[in-house]
């Protein structure tokens, strides 16, 4: 982490129920052409299933005390049976990237994947060209399964972009306790 970053104080973190009148943000933020290359978007029925239906966790990010908007994240799995949660989406305003905010989020949703879900194991998948969420999770204690080698098409370049890798990266509760441990979770 740099200097500056360290000596900063953690920005204020809440996770809330994202409800259907937030779904213009949602849209909003998920369709940003700067954040286009790094997920795929969804339909708003897509959004509005995720809200309602309850495997799904479906949160708006506010990091300020003012209670305005900074991102929204997606958990997927959380009544699996297997026991294994996933990181289906997470994304921030582009004003507000850069400044922790993300490995917050990671942190926070690692707590409530383990310790209010009960997972197993905690996962997502990543595409390889997004260096920056792949330097984020490694960091965060994700370890890399394998790639889904050129799954994804490279959006917005044409047909001649070519095919993007998925990384498939996971943490397990053991995993999660020992970070505990050592006093590297929140
Ligand atoms: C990915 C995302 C959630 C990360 O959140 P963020 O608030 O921007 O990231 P943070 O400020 O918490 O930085 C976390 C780490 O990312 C890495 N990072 C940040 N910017 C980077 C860059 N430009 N290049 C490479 N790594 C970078 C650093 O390791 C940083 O850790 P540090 O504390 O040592 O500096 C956010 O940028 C985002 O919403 N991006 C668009 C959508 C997206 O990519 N979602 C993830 C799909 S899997």
């Amino acid at each position: 982490m740099s200097e500056a970053r360290a000596a900063a104080a953690p920005p204020p973190l809440k996770l809330r129920p994202t409800m259907l009148s937030d779904l213009d943000f949602v849209t909003q933020v998920e369709t940003d052409s700067r954040n286009l290359p790094f997920i795929t978007p969804w339909e708003r029925t897509q959004h509005e299933a995720a809200v309602r239906i309850p495997d799904f966790r479906h949160f708006i990010v506010e990091a300020g005390r003012d209670g305005s908007r900074d991102g929204f994240v997606i958990l997927q799995g959380c009544r699996n049976p297997h026991k294994s949660v996933e990181l289906k989406r997470i994304v921030l305003q582009r004003e507000g990237q850069g400044q922790g905010l993300g490995r917050a989020c990671v942190r926070l949703l690692k707590r409530m994947a383990f310790r209010d879900l009960a997972a197993h194991r905690f996962w997502l998948d990543v595409k390889s060209l997004n260096q920056r969420a792949l330097a984020l999770y490694a960091s965060e204690g994700f370890v890399e399964e394998g790639r889904l080698r050129e799954s994804v098409r490279i959006s917005g370049l044409g047909e001649a972009a070519g095919y993007d890798s998925l990384v498939v990266m996971s943490m397990l509760d053991r995993e999660y306790l020992a970070r505990v441990a050592l006093g590297a979770e929140d």
